[in-house]
């Protein structure tokens, strides 16, 4: 197997612009060696992208030739003159450091990218739940009310909300250093799906991750967006933790099933976010009530109300049920979302209805007084 030595030494041998080894230029972040695969990035100023593109073939192609190294993925992050605009607080050190760092500094509240009025993150503990699901669904909700709104798939181990929205192609450039976002069923969508192939195993760590996540945010034209809704990866360790921290986050909506050990990590996830300092609008139960499609019985294959207990418990809102229903899956699976392409029906009316709650949660709506935003301008 490849050492990071190995990879390092090799790195040398490729030049930046300005004509010294890569290794000595200070935009290298952390290199991440696992089972063959090698990924790293580069920062370096947003003017200067342009001259460094070939450098960051060049360190591809490099690291490839390292004996044993099976695949390479270098990512180029522009930071903006004068450090305005640095995206990522691990960029030039070591995970430790940038932990130490980031403990030191508390969390940090970190800015909404311009035009982007709330986010909230669609999050639960485990993972299989339905929150992409959910989080599409309540995206196409939130439209069907007539809001602006834009998801980011921020899971960047199993990003699926490409294949949940049909999307293909990859995004544009716009000026070379920044991305559009894609579009369907007429919401901005970005993924790290649209930035790296298929195949390209996820083995992403810390500041990899973080930095691919706040690339997502901050690198990408999304423009006026009433809403943006980020669908998180499953579980409550650092790295969702430090997500929760790093994404200005207005509110974030749980999704559990019904069962008591699903609630368990709902619980652990509402805990999260508390601690993050993140209002949590509410939990909604998913793979609730299962319908038989053949003969319309109803029964309770997950258990039935246990979130809706659970969120009285724990003083949260309860933004409803969403039952376990064949033609859910069906939907997802194909990219035709139910909201979206049976708006009339049944489903539907369930998904607008939670995003309505969500809106109110947000203060967008009448109703009950909006909690506090812990959004900065
Ligand atoms: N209410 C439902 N009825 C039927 N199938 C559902 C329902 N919700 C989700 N599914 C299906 O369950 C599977 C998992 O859903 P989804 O991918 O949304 O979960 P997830 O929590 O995002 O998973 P992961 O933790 O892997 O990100 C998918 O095949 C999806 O179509
Ligand atoms: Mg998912």
């Amino acid at each position: 197997m490849p050492s990071r030595e190995e990879v390092l030494e090799r790195l040398a041998q490729v030049k930046a612009p300005d004509g010294r080894p890569l290794p000595a230029t200070g935009t290298l972040s952390d290199v991440v060696v696992s089972d063959g695969k090698v990924f790293f990035s580069l920062t370096v100023d947003a003017a200067a992208v342009p001259a460094w593109e070939p450098v960051r073939k060049a360190a591809e192609a490099a690291v490839r030739s390292v004996p044993g190294v099976t695949s390479a993925l270098v990512a180029l992050t522009a930071e903006r003159a004068g450090g305005a605009g640095r995206t990522s607080p691990v960029g030039r050190t070591s995970p430790a450091a940038a932990a130490r760092a980031q403990h030191q500094a508390g969390p940090r509240p970190a800015q909404a990218p311009e035009g982007v009025k709330a986010i909230i993150a669609v999050a639960s503990g485990k993972g299989g739940v339905g929150k992409s699901t959910t989080a599409v669904n309540l995206a196409l909700g939130l439209r069907a009310l007539g809001l602006k709104v834009g998801v980011l798939d921020a899971d960047i181990y199993g990003p699926s909300v490409p294949k949940l929205l049909a999307i293909r192609g990859k995004p544009q450039t716009i000026g070379g250093t920044r991305l559009k976002p894609m579009s369907g069923y007429g919401l901005s969508v970005m993924s790290i799906g649209f930035l790296i192939e298929e195949e390209t195993p996820m083995i992403w760590r810390g500041p990899m991750v973080m930095s691919a996540l706040t690339q997502m945010l901050r690198e990408v034209e999304w423009g006026e967006l009433d809403v943006m809704v980020v669908d998180m990866p499953p579980g409550t360790g650092d790295a969702q933790l430090t997500m929760a921290q790093q994404v200005p986050l207005a509110g974030a909506v749980i999704v559990s099933t019904p069962q008591d050990l699903a609630l368990i990590d709902a619980r652990r996830g509402i805990a999260m976010f508390r601690r993050v300092n993140v209002p949590v609008l509410g939990i909604v139960e998913n793979m609730s009530t299962f319908v038989c499609p053949h003969c319309g019985g109803r029964s309770d294959i997950f258990g039935h109300g246990g979130a809706r207990r659970e969120a009285e418990r724990l003083g949260v809102p309860f933004l409803g049920e969403v039952p376990l229903d064949l033609a859910i899956r069906e939907t997802s699976d194909t990219g035709r979302p139910v909201v979206a392409t049976d708006p009339d029906g049944a489903h539907a009316a369930i998904f607008r209805r939670i995003a309505e709650r969500v809106r109110d949660g947000l203060g967008g709506g009448q109703g009950r007084p909006a909690p506090k935003i812990v959004i900065e301008a």
